[in-house]
């Protein structure tokens, strides 16, 4: 299997190389991770990661070339890996806000180039991450899908909702989890402990996602069949939305989009 250099080893590169190692226990595919302070990765070395602060020697050793750094370093990395780049690499940019035209004008080099979205559950392989590139073929396309694979869902999409994608895909989680914790407040507030009410909500929200992920069926199908008429659950669903509760997760999704999009 081809090997992959993992540029920027922080939050997001870290996850995917341990999602990487996670599926390929007979370490059949060469991994190599970099940051400049390398020393915290060190623990990657015995599970056969090559773990340094030379980028051209990584990028030299792989063919997927992962840019894992925060955006505002993605263009200098780029301008240092640039030399060493070949026309068998494929370059993989997780950088939110970085366009694939940016990327191609700091490398000059025309290889194929992907910019991908994944979320922080990739730290537990259960991302979505949302895939878009330029000039790769379908083999390309596949391949890079299969290594983000190993840290969840992928979902191929045009490079022209990439913005939208890390709102709803990246942002998202926060918007999730601050849902849960207004979920575990009404709990507490009903009479649960904390540690209680947070059980209860977070394998409700788990239980609610697997319904429609493993039936298919819209959010909706499932509310009907838990809302009796007159009933406690009609009664507290239509106070939320009196209250605005759809409307109010609609507009501040439609605020951060625009807020990306400035
Ligand atoms: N966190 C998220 O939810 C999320 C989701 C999707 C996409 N992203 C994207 O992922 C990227 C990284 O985010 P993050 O949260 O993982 O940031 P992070 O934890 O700060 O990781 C970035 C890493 O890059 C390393 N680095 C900086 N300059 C470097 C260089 N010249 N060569 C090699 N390594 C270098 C840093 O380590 P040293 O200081 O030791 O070099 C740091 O560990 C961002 O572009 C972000 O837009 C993040």
């Amino acid at each position: 299997m081809s090997s992959i250099a993992v540029l920027g080893c922080g939050n997001i590169g870290l996850s995917i190389v341990e999602g990487l190692i996670s599926k390929d226990k007979k370490n059949t595919r060469k991994l190599y991770a970099t940051r400049r302070n390398p020393a915290s990765l060190k623990g990657l070395e015995s599970k056969g990661v090559v773990v340094g602060s030379d980028n051209l020697k990584a990028v030299k050793n792989a063919k997927f070339i992962i840019v894992a750094v925060k955006p505002y370093r993605v263009v200098e990395l780029l301008r240092e890996i640039a030399p060493q780049l070949k026309k068998e690499h494929v370059l993989i940019s997780v950088a939110s806000e970085v366009s694939i035209d940016q990327i191609k004008a700091a490398i000059k080099k025309d290889i194929p180039v992907f910019r991908v979205m994944p979320n922080t559950a990739s730290s537990i392989g259960e991302s979505i991450t949302c895939i878009s590139s330029k000039n790769a073929s379908a083999a390309q396309t596949a391949e890079v899908s299969a290594i983000f694979e190993t840290i969840g869902e992928t979902v191929v999409i045009d490079e022209n909702l990439m913005e939208a994608a890390t709102i709803l895909g990246a942002c998202g989680i926060a918007y999730v989890l601050r849902f849960i914790r207004a979920m575990i407040q009404g709990g507490i507030q009903i009479g649960f402990d904390a540690a209680t009410a947070t059980k209860i909500t977070t394998q409700t929200v788990k239980g609610a996602a697997e319904l429609l992920l493993r039936k298919g069926t819209h959010p909706e199908q499932e509310i009907d069949k838990v809302t009796t008429p007159k009933g406690c659950t009609i009664t507290g669903l239509n106070e939320m939305e009196h209250q605005g509760f759809s409307s109010s997760l609609i507009q501040g999704i439609v605020k951060s989009f625009e807020k990306i999009e400035k």
